[in-house]
């Protein structure tokens, strides 16, 4: 059995009815004497990587055993994002790789799920042209999974599932990547439409699940050994779990349970940041001072054509309360580079914004036609090489910015999650403190999983450096 396989205490009946398809695979593979392993290829956002884990605990409840080799692997899925246009690219390509692990192991099972397959076109592509592709599902059809894998292991007809479903789907088992970090999803879909974007179209409209099921998922998790827990959700803002229950008195009643740990969310729309939010987090020691309040633009102009219901003046007000509420709090934004129509002038007010909130840490896309979205169709489409070179000035700008406020944390002591051993060497950890960067320190690796404390001994642009005190 997996390390982190966690099975939920609340299920919803055909949730229940699948898990019992899972049983009738484990059963196949039991008969047969197999040891069968399974593979995720996972694409875009935290929301995806949360989906993930729940489709890895569909495969332990089937009998699959994880690897993190295709090569190796029976059962493959893919989940794709739809987001820009060079996701897709990736995962198209990623599942053309796929055919020759195929051709040397035709019992192999490959199923593609997510964003990208919940679009009607993109489903037929791979229906056509990816013959060697078992099934696909819509993102509101991944508990179905246990169907899909038995009736490719029975031989059955391939099959492409669009059901429309947008349910919650309560019980789904869930095998996580890490013990001691957990994605914590709290609600599904979007009801924004902002012009440009393909998530309100592939994800449905939003549902929030019950507050009682989250409360029990995090006792479970804190139990497990969690410490540092992300709520999760296209726009945790308008959680709505019924009876008043909203993101902020979640978020009061996760903090209230027993356990040392430190709670985060996101992604949180700055028309529905609410101030109930903000003094919740500057009166909650658990939660973490990090806001992610995405701008997209710095034009009012702009904002209006995205659909975005807010102008600057109104996102100010709210940055300038957070500021004063949580004064050493780190923003961050994402900001969108050559929306349609965007002139020189409306990207000097996006500069202009960054250097007024002077953002930690800002994440920023070349826009991207979706198909099927309203930006999409708009006029003057801007070129390629007018949005690069905006980019790289608004990237030039924010690495001034990081740097300036990244100073602040030298040599201050702080306490640190060691996360994980860092990438870039073997003998050094990393984790996160206060900020948004990470931090890469020198200690045992038996500390993963713990809380450490370091004093920085350095700042860079894109991550310090701390030392054991
Ligand atoms: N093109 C570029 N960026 C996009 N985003 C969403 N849709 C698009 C698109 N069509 C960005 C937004 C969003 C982030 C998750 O992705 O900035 O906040
Ligand atoms: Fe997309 Fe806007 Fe919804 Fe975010 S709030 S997921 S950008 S439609």
């Amino acid at each position: 059995m997996a390390e982190n396989y966690i099975k939920s205490k609340i299920i919803d009946s055909e949730v229940a009815q699948h898990l019992g398809f899972a049983d009738a695979v484990a059963d196949i593979h039991r008969k047969n004497g197999a040891s069968p392993k399974y593979f995720i290829q996972t694409f875009g956002c935290q929301q995806n990587e949360a989906d993930s884990e729940r489709l890895g605990g569909m495969c332990v409840a089937m009998g699959y055993e994880k690897t993190l080799t295709p090569e190796e692997a029976d059962l493959i899925l893919v989940n794709t994002c739809a987001v820009r246009e060079h996701a897709e690219k990736k995962a198209l390509s990623i599942i053309g790789q796929y055919k020759h692990i195929k051709d040397r192991n035709p019992a192999l099972i490959i199923g593609v799920g997510g964003c990208m397959v919940t679009q009607e076109a993109r489903a037929d592509k791979l229906k056509k042209s990816y013959p060697y592709v078992s099934f696909t599902f819509d993102t509101g059809a991944a508990y179905k999974v246990p169907r899909l894998v038995l009736g490719a292991l029975r031989g059955e007809k391939r099959s492409f599932i669009l059901s429309d479903e947008w349910k919650i789907n309560e019980g789904l088992p869930i095998s996580r990547e890490s013990g001691h970090m957990a994605w914590l999803s709290i609600m599904y879909g979007c009801n924004n439409f902002c012009s440009y974007c393909i998530v309100p179209y592939v994800r449905g409209r939003e549902r929030s699940r019950s507050a009682e099921a989250i409360i029990e998922e995090a006792k479970q998790l804190i139990a497990g050994g969690a410490k540092d827990i992300t709520l999760l959700g296209q726009n945790v803002n308008s959680y709505n779990g019924g009876d008043g229950v909203d993101i902020a008195e979640l978020m009061h009643r996760i903090c209230a349970l027993d356990g040392d740990f430190r709670l985060r969310f996101m992604t949180s729309h700055p028309k529905d940041a609410s101030d109930r939010l903000i003094e919740a987090m500057a009166t909650e020691e658990k939660i973490v001072k990090h806001f992610h309040l995405p701008i997209q633009s710095g034009s009012d102009r702009i904002l209006k054509e995205m659909n975005r219901k807010y102008d600057t003046a109104a996102y100010l007000e709210k940055i300038a309360k957070l500021k004063v509420a949580v004064p050493d709090v780190s923003i961050t934004s994402d900001i969108i580079v050559g929306f349609p129509g965007e002139t020189e002038e409306d990207f000097l007010g996006t500069l202009d914004i960054m250097e007024k909130v002077r953002y930690d840490m800002v994440f920023s896309f070349i826009y991207s036609p979706r198909n099927g979205t309203p930006a999409a169709k708009m006029d003057c489409q801007i070129p390629h090489e007018v949005s690069a070179e905006r980019m790289s000035r608004l990237l030039a700008l924010q690495d001034k910015i990081s740097n300036e406020r990244n100073e602040r944390f030298l040599c201050r002591t702080m306490r640190v999650l060691a996360e994980d051993v860092s990438k870039n060497d073997p003998n050094m950890l990393t984790g996160r403190g206060d900020g948004v960067r990470p931090i890469h320190f020198a200690a045992d690796r038996s500390v993963i999983g713990q809380f450490v404390d370091l004093k920085i001994k350095s700042v860079s642009t894109y991550s310090f450096e701390g030392e054991i005190i």
